[in-house]
């Protein structure tokens, strides 16, 4: 790709530092993975109106949100999960140079896709975050109906059930929901989170 009559104008912006000192906060990415179903959305949802009301300034990024817009034209081949993710992390690293607490939800369901993600946002501001919930809770909860239609193979290609669906290894926290409400899931997240966000008084 010809970049060479490209010129980026950073030098010249204001620099995260002053927004993050504007913002009063250190800007994150918290990535949060699982399966369909396993409380993403959900608990991205609680943490971001958590963060606000503690006067933190949080952004979720969201699956359903994100494909009928900037990604309505992908589907859910490996590779188009791939540009999916590319290009949401494109996203959350703009708006974590805006000083944003970026709460990303997405299944992003390989290691080799979450590498990416990670790499394009930087390693030091990307936190991974396991929402850790057992495939057959998440089937039984089936919000959308969508493990039905996928049993049924009106959903080729659905994860966990004929796509794969890796484990973090090293997450920077798993969040184990099984016998957890979201009220506790949420709170066990802003916890970890609160002393990685705080400027230094
Ligand atoms: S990802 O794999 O590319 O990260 P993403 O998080 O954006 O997925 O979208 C997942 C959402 O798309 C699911 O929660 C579900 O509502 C919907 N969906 C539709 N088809 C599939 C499929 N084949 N596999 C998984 N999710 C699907």
């Amino acid at each position: 790709m010809a970049t060479e009559n490209i010129h980026p104008i950073f030098d010249r912006l204001l620099s995260r530092e002053e927004r993050e000192n504007r913002l009063q906060q250190r800007a994150k990415v918290l990535w949060l993975t699982g399966l369909s179903g396993s409380g993403k959305s959900t608990i991205a949802q609680g943490l971001e109106q958590r963060l606000f009301a503690e006067g933190y300034f949080p952004q979720v990024l969201d699956g359903d949100n994100i494909r009928t817009g900037i990604n309505n034209n992908l589907g859910f081949s490996l590779e188009d999960r791939q540009e999916n993710i590319r290009r949401i992390a494109e996203v959350a690293k703009l708006y974590l140079d805006s000083g944003v607490i970026v709460l990303c939800s997405f299944i992003s369901p390989t290691r080799a896709i979450r590498k990416q993600a990670e790499e394009i946002i930087g390693k030091e501001d990307f936190l991974e975050i396991f929402i850790d919930t057992p495939l057959e809770v998440c089937e039984a909860r089936d919000v959308k109906g969508l493990y039905a239609k996928a049993r049924r193979g009106e959903i080729k290609g659905f994860t966990g059930i004929d796509s794969p669906y890796e484990a973090p290894e090293r997450a920077f926290l798993t969040v184990p929901t099984r016998d957890m409400t979201v009220e506790a899931a949420v709170a066990q997240v802003y916890t970890a989170l609160s002393p990685v966000i705080s400027l230094p008084q």
